[in-house]
């Protein structure tokens, strides 16, 4: 028995350096030699320091590692997350709108406070910039925990997510953002962590393949998703809470652009929140970068305050019409009814006539196009409806 132990730390002892070593032999990764290493996990100590701060007027205080620069398809655009934080709400009780999930989180929060264990893996879907990073940001500071931040494109091989998994403490979140882009191979490696706590790393291959089992400290994943359909069931059923984030109503909306312009420090007008909440597209994020390019307007254009028609003259130059569709979106419609007859037309196709990647597409025009009723999605494809004909002022077809 105990030499079966000592066996089993000279085999972790041994395979350590390797792991760990980018130029020795991989074991653990499919990645060609050559292409650049994840980085190290950055571990976001929270320690409740920020508590009662106010928070959020301090840029970049979530270190969003790994994702940025590790791959070109990593969904962090440096700039995107330093304007993300510096308006990111730090608190729950900063959130707003989203109701009946913060009520959902709370209950599972307060219990998992009460009983001292970690939070069950909780995955988090719904369009961009609906508050899933945010969301999972505050989760661990609730908690009283720490925080690691990791994203599906920048884990190309097990190799990848191994530090993370050994570095987290008990009940800390990893949260791994875009997580349907896992490779399967680092999916198959994240199942036994989630379920048991454990890592299975194989040594060698043929008749001389070992495995180790390597323990790990109880935590908690979060998973962001703009797309949970394409996740896979095992990955899915590992997921013990689950929730959607829906678009976001015009009162949330103006809450959260008034409050975001005491942050900026910038005056605005109630219409011109009205305003601006109106054509955000049910979003946060779009609300506050209308928010910050109106306070550019103002202060070039007008007196530096943010007033209705500052706003309005403001979303003309970005070409954003009152419902807050913009020129990608109308591109879509026109396409769909000058080049498929008002459809059903295939989402690669449409892609394809307006030069736009079929992804973007999918997440970021269609599901506001399918909330508007402006789009319907049927098993033949895509069609647009009688109010996209009013919508764009064109003639309705003949029956
Ligand atoms: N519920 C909310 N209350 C206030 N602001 C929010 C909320 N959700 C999102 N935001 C704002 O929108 C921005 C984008 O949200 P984020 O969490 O990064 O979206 P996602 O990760 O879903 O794409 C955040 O920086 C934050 O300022
Ligand atoms: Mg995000």
């Amino acid at each position: 028995m105990r030499s079966r132990r000592t066996f089993k730390l000279l085999h972790i002892a041994l395979l350590l350096p390797i792991i760990y070593d980018p130029g020795s032999v991989d074991i653990l990764t499919e990645r060609k030699s050559g292409e650049p290493m994840a980085r190290q996990p950055i571990i976001q100590q929270d320690g409740g320091g920020r508590r009662g701060d106010g928070g959020g007027d301090s840029p970049s205080d979530i270190p969003l590692n790994n994702s940025a620069g590790n791959s070109a398809e990593g969904s962090f655009d440096a700039d995107d997350a330093r304007y993300d934080d510096e308006l990111r709400p730090q608190r729950l009780s900063e959130v707003v709108g989203q109701r009946k999930v913060i009520e959902r989180l709370k209950i599972m929060l307060d219990a998992t406070q009460k009983r001292g264990e970690p939070l069950g893996h909780l995955l988090l879907d719904g369009p961009p910039g609906l508050g899933k990073t945010t969301l999972a940001t505050v989760v661990p500071k609730e908690l009283d925990r720490e925080l690691q931040i990791t994203s599906g494109p920048s884990l190309s091989a097990p190799k990848d997510l191994l530090p993370y998994l050994t570095n987290a403490s008990y009940g800390s979140v990893l949260f791994i953002d875009e997580i349907h882009r896992l490779p399967p191979t680092v999916e198959e490696f994240l199942y036994p962590a989630m379920e048991d706590f454990r890592v299975d790393i194989t040594l060698g291959d043929g008749l001389n393949a070992r495995t180790i089992n390597m323990k790990l400290q109880p935590f908690t994943v979060i998973g962001a998703t703009t797309r949970s359909g394409m996740l896979t069931a095992p990955l899915r059923d590992r997921f013990v809470n689950r929730q959607h984030l829906e678009f976001y109503e015009s009162d949330d909306l103006i809450a959260i652009v008034n409050r975001n312009a005491k942050k900026l420090r910038t005056t605005i007008s109630d219409n011109a929140a009205e305003e601006i909440a109106r054509r955000s597209r049910g979003t946060p994020r779009k609300a506050n970068n209308l928010l910050r390019w109106s306070r550019d307007f103002a202060e070039i254009k007008a007196d530096g305050s943010i007033s209705h028609q500052v706003v309005v003259e403001s979303f003309r130059m970005l070409e954003i019409d009152d419902v807050g569709l913009e020129t990608q979106d109308r591109k879509y419609l026109e396409s769909l009814i000058t080049i498929f007859g008002g459809g059903p037309a295939g989402l690669k196709s449409i892609a394809h006539s307006i030069d736009i990647p079929p992804d973007t597409l999918e997440d970021e025009v269609e599901p506001f196009l399918l909330r508007c009723g402006f789009i319907q999605r049927t098993p033949r494809g895509r069609m647009v409806t009688a109010a996209t004909f009013q919508h764009l002022q064109l003639p309705p077809p003949r029956p």
